[in-house]
């Protein structure tokens, strides 16, 4: 029998008027794994997030997290359930130092007693030991999303969605946020669902694949199989590409 998954998604579906932008989903993400979600731009990857952790309602469908509904629940709520994400444009607080930005996230479980504690753990964690004091709005791009992942962090999530972290990055950059990420799946036993365009970030981490375009899902597999799946080839360069 497979383990029980920590995230089952039935049937979702969210419109945005006339447009389906996520069409009758169902995926199931399995505790511990990685799991890559690509596709096209604008093929529903970040809907179909939002619709998962709460600032969309979604129009049919269910979400299961942990086995409770969480369709159509409050943002807060799913993150102390202990389910996090990042945003495709970050989103921080320019005046904030980058500690009080970890703080933010940590709050979502601690009292002023270990907080301080907590803080300090992730950001050591997150690397960011050089950088604790600076403003988020002095940051480059790839330390900004660095400290977006330290907030979600410092919730302590079982299911984290990052969506598009790698976007923008050096490959150094990158090389060190999977290293990141590679530890708080190994260490912490995070589950983690990415979406990302930078294949090197998909085909280096996730164990399977799950491929969305035009809001359905139209593949899904492990990195090699996506990758030679004639379906996937044509939704990223069209007909022409498949031989
Ligand atoms: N708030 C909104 N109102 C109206 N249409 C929206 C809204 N958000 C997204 N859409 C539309 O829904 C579709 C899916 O968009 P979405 O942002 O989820 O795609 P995506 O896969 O994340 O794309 P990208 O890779 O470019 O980030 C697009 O056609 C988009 O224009
Ligand atoms: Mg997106």
């Amino acid at each position: 029998m497979p383990p029980e998954p920590i995230l089952q998604i039935s049937g979702l579906t969210k419109r945005f008027g006339n447009l389906i932008a996520v069409n009758d989903v169902s995926v199931r993400l399995e505790p511990g794994t990685i799991v890559g979600l690509i596709g096209p731009n604008g093929a529903g990857k970040t809907t179909l997030f939002n619709a998962i952790t709460g600032l969309h309602t979604p129009d049919a469908g269910r979400v299961l997290f942990k086995g409770t509904d969480i369709t159509g629940m409050l943002s807060h709520k799913i993150c102390k359930l202990g389910m996090s994400r990042t945003f495709q444009v970050v989103k921080a607080f320019s005046i904030l130092t980058v500690e009080d930005t970890v703080r933010v996230g940590a709050y979502n479980r601690h009292g002023e007693k270990e907080i301080q504690a907590k803080v300090d753990e992730v950001i050591a964690f997150c690397e960011l030991e050089d950088f604790r004091r600076q403003k988020c709005g002095d940051l480059s791009l790839a330390l900004l999303r660095r400290v977006e992942l330290a907030r979600a962090v410092a919730t302590e999530p079982e299911l984290l969605l990052l969506d598009e972290a790698g976007a923008g990055l050096t490959g150094t950059e990158l090389d060190g946020l999977m290293a990141i990420l590679t530890r708080l799946n190994r260490e912490k036993g995070v589950t983690l669902c990415v979406v990302e365009h930078v294949m090197k970030m998909v085909m280096g981490l996730c164990q399977r694949i799950v491929v969305l375009d035009a809001g359905e899902v139209i593949a899904e597999g492990t990195p090699a199989e996506i990758s030679d799946n004639p379906k996937v080839i044509e939704a990223y360069l069209g007909k022409r590409a498949v031989r």
